[in-house]
């Protein structure tokens, strides 16, 4: 496993995504994503699947202290009135005490983020979250929440594959000393067949999914939560530690990225940062 470390603590690069994991089946691929080794398990109150990964990190066996358990407050339940509520909702469904990180799961359409972020720092300050982040807030909202939250945030969990830009986002929370977490890391799938990864795959035997993931947490301040249902991939994408991609391999595939966004729902954020000028090819 890599580690970034955040505020002087280690977080496990690689963790597992659970969205569409539900029910039986849900329970049982995080059970089987522990078992792989992944330590690091993103859930959030709209994949209505919290009491699942609660279930698969208790039956693990596992002391909780071994987990980083991160979940996101539905964007629609953002009254900062109501977020000392919606996060204890929230880990009654876990049957956790405390998680490892909470956010927004998007800016909210309706509540200001200056109030927003004072509400989460309340819950944080009560032990209810060991850390509080953002997720799919554009550069201007992540100032505007830094300045409102006025304590260190962990980072921005946002949309980040090798189609999509995402240098503005990555170089403000360098700049601050936060954490970029990638999710969609797979495009969903997109990423099987583009060339330039097959390429560099086939150089270290490798799948394309292996390669991408390996590329996003070979970058400074990159976590990545692939998600899948099943177990050969749940496995394929853990093995990504015993391998390294060259600056030239990094660079090649940074130089894939475009504007492919594949999650823009009505109530995303208004203006999304523009990409950055493109790289040059290299040779
Ligand atoms: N903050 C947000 O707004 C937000 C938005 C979206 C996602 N997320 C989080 O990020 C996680 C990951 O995003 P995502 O699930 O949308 O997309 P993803 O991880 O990029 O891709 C998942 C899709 O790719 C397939 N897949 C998994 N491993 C593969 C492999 N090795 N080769 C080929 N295909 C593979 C999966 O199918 P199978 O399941 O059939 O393997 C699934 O259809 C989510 O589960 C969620 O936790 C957050």
């Amino acid at each position: 496993m890599i580690f970034a470390t955040i505020h002087g603590e280690r977080v496990p690069a690689l963790g597992f995504g659970t969205w569409h994991l539900r029910g039986d089946a849900g329970c049982d691929a995080v059970r089987y994503a522990i078992d792989v080794g992944y330590r690091h398990i993103d859930t959030a109150a709209r994949y209505e699947n919290e009491a699942e990964v609660g279930r698969a990190v208790a039956r693990s066996g596992l002391p909780r202290s071994d987990f980083f358990v991160a979940t996101k407050l539905h964007y629609l339940e953002l009254d900062p009135d109501q977020i000392e509520r919606r996060t204890v909702e929230g880990l009654e469904r876990l049957d956790m005490s405390q998680v490892d990180l909470l956010m927004p799961h998007w800016p909210s359409p309706t509540y200001p983020v200056g109030p927003i972020m004072q509400a989460l720092r309340e819950v944080q300050k009560k032990g209810y979250a060991r850390h509080i982040g953002m997720s799919n807030f554009p550069v201007a909202r992540m100032r505007e929440a830094a300045s409102a939250f006025g304590a260190p945030l962990f980072g921005n969990q946002v949309e980040y594959h090798p189609f999509l830009d995402q240098t503005a986002i990555l170089r403000e929370l360098r700049g601050e000393g936060m954490l970029l977490t990638a999710c969609i890391p797979l495009a969903r799938g997109a990423i099987v067949g583009e060339p330039v990864l097959e390429d560099i795959a086939r150089a270290h035997r490798r799948t394309t999914a292996q390669v991408t993931l390996r590329w996003l947490v070979q970058q400074e301040g990159v976590i990545a939560i692939p998600k899948s249902g099943q177990r050969e991939r749940i496995k394929d994408n853990f093995e990504i530690f015993d391998f390294t991609l060259t600056a030239e391999e990094m660079a090649r595939i940074g130089a894939l990225r475009g504007g492919r966004r594949l999650v823009d729902p009505d109530w995303a954020p208004v203006v999304w940062d523009p990409p950055a000028a493109r790289p040059a090819p290299v040779a």
